[in-house]
């Protein structure tokens, strides 16, 4: 008995897989985590006390119409920095699913279609859009004079506050909203002398500046798959396979570098979800026309550096290729980040795999790259692609930046 026992086992227990040194030099090119780019847009990114007080802001709901929604409510540090549902809902549902914001201060570009090109470009977005915190730059410049905690910290970082308590220059809501000009936040906006204008969108960039200093701080250390490029662990068998898999196939041309990314954007012609409302998202291309619209852009007035920005702005043609990309994002930490996709197409990493693994089924406009062919993986292989994804969660950012000070 114990005989054939010990046959049978010899025969199924494989010798350790054991990659070619092509395979592990082709590995070491996406390790070790890159350290951040300086954002010379920004001169507080690495200012400690901006990052503080950016880490007050990010977890503040007072900075919503209705006092409930805050950065944290659908980047929310337990669920690794999104939200675990397919389209985020603030005060409204958003036509997207939440990105982790974990790593995001590596981004080269912001948003699914890229319509933001620094990190507190992207972080004015949601302060006033209507279905995230529904608030105004003139609402938030209110509530950091009038908040106690809030306003000394400003003021220590970027000097004195207008005088917000003149509520005959400065109304209690209102932004800027060029293509409709009878919205009552636009009227409000209107009413007001240029220079206060100037001042107030001053204040709302300096609380952006501060967020993205906070965000500098939540970038992640090294994985599994970096302790093994390192030498310091090994992987298990299947993540070994699931790397080769990985290397020997297309996901490396966009999944790129130690960032897993190639900092650009692509169609891959994904099954358009139910819960899409607008299933001909123009995606990039769309993206690069909000962009290159936006006076608070890298290349804009608000910028601290805005030659260089403003030059790569510019240079940004308009291809019928952009129709219908989206960015590709980092697969760091992506075993904590489901659902996937640009607007949640798949529960699971099982589901990503099984798509990249048939490729079948399509949606969306545009049309698929080209270089995209299916790569009819068996149920282990997947398992063990799947497996490989799960081994690139880096370490958390230190305990004091993940929850509200
Ligand atoms: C209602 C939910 C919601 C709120 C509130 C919210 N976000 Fe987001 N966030 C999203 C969604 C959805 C996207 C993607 C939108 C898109 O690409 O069009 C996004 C995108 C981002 C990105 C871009 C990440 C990347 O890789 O491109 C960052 C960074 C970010 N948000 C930070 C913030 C900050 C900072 C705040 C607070 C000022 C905030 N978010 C508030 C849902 C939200
Ligand atoms: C042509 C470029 C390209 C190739 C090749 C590619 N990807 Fe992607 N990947 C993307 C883009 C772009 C997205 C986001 C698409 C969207 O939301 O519309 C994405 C999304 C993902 C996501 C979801 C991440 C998230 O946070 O939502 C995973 C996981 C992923 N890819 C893994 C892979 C694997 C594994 C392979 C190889 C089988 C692969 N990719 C091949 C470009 C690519």
């Amino acid at each position: 008995m114990l005989t054939l026992l010990l046959g049978c086992l010899a025969t199924v227990v494989p010798a350790p897989l054991e990659l070619t040194a092509a395979e592990n030099e082709a590995a070491a090119q996406l390790s070790p985590p890159p350290a951040l780019r300086d954002d010379p847009t920004n001169r507080v990114a690495d200012d400690d006390a901006a990052a503080r007080f950016g880490q007050r802001l990010y977890f503040d709901t007072a900075l919503s119409s209705t006092g409930e929604v805050a950065c944290a409510t659908c980047h929310d540090p337990e669920l690794g920095f999104a939200d675990g549902i397919e389209l985020a809902e603030g005060v409204g549902t958003a036509g997207k699913h939440s990105p982790t914001v974990l790593d995001s201060a590596r981004n080269r570009w912001f948003f699914w279609d890229g319509r933001a090109d620094t990190a507190w470009t992207q972080a004015t977005g949601p302060w006033e859009s209507p279905v995230e915190h529904d608030s105004s730059r003139l609402e938030i410049a209110h509530h950091l004079a009038a908040d106690v905690v809030l306003r000394p910290e400003y003021e220590a970082i970027f000097g004195a506050l207008p005088p917000m308590e003149d509520s005959t220059r400065f109304p209690a809501r209102g932004r800027p909203i060029p293509d409709d000009l009878d919205h009552p936040d636009q009227v409000a906006w209107a009413s007001m002398t240029a220079d206060d204008q100037d001042a107030v969108t001053e204040v709302f960039v300096n609380a952006a500046k501060a967020v993205a200093a906070y965000e500098r701080k939540l970038v992640t250390g090294p994985s599994r798959f970096d302790d093994h490029v390192a030498g310091v662990t090994t992987l298990h068998d299947d993540e070994l396979l699931g790397l080769r898999i990985f290397l020997a196939n297309h996901c490396v041309l966009c999944h790129a570098g130690p960032e897993l990314s190639d900092r650009e954007f692509h169609n891959l012609l994904l099954p358009v979800p139910a819960w899409v409302a607008d299933p001909d998202d123009y995606g990039r291309y769309a993206g690069i026309v909000k962009l290159q619209a936006n006076p608070l852009s890298g290349g804009g007035a608000w910028s601290d550096a805005p030659d260089d920005a403003a030059t790569r702005i510019s240079q940004l043609a308009l291809t019928e290729e952009q129709v219908g990309q989206f960015k590709t994002p980092t697969l760091r930490n992506v075993g904590r980040t489901a659902p996937y996709m640009h607007a949640g197409h798949f529960a699971e990493l099982e589901d990503v795999v099984a798509f990249y693994s048939a490729l079948d089924e399509q949606g969306g406009v545009g049309h698929r790259e080209e270089f995209l062919a299916p790569l009819d993986l068996d149920e282990d292989e997947q398992a063990a692609l799947v497996a490989f994804l799960r081994s690139l969660d880096g370490t958390l950012p230190d305990a004091e930046w993940l929850t509200a000070p």
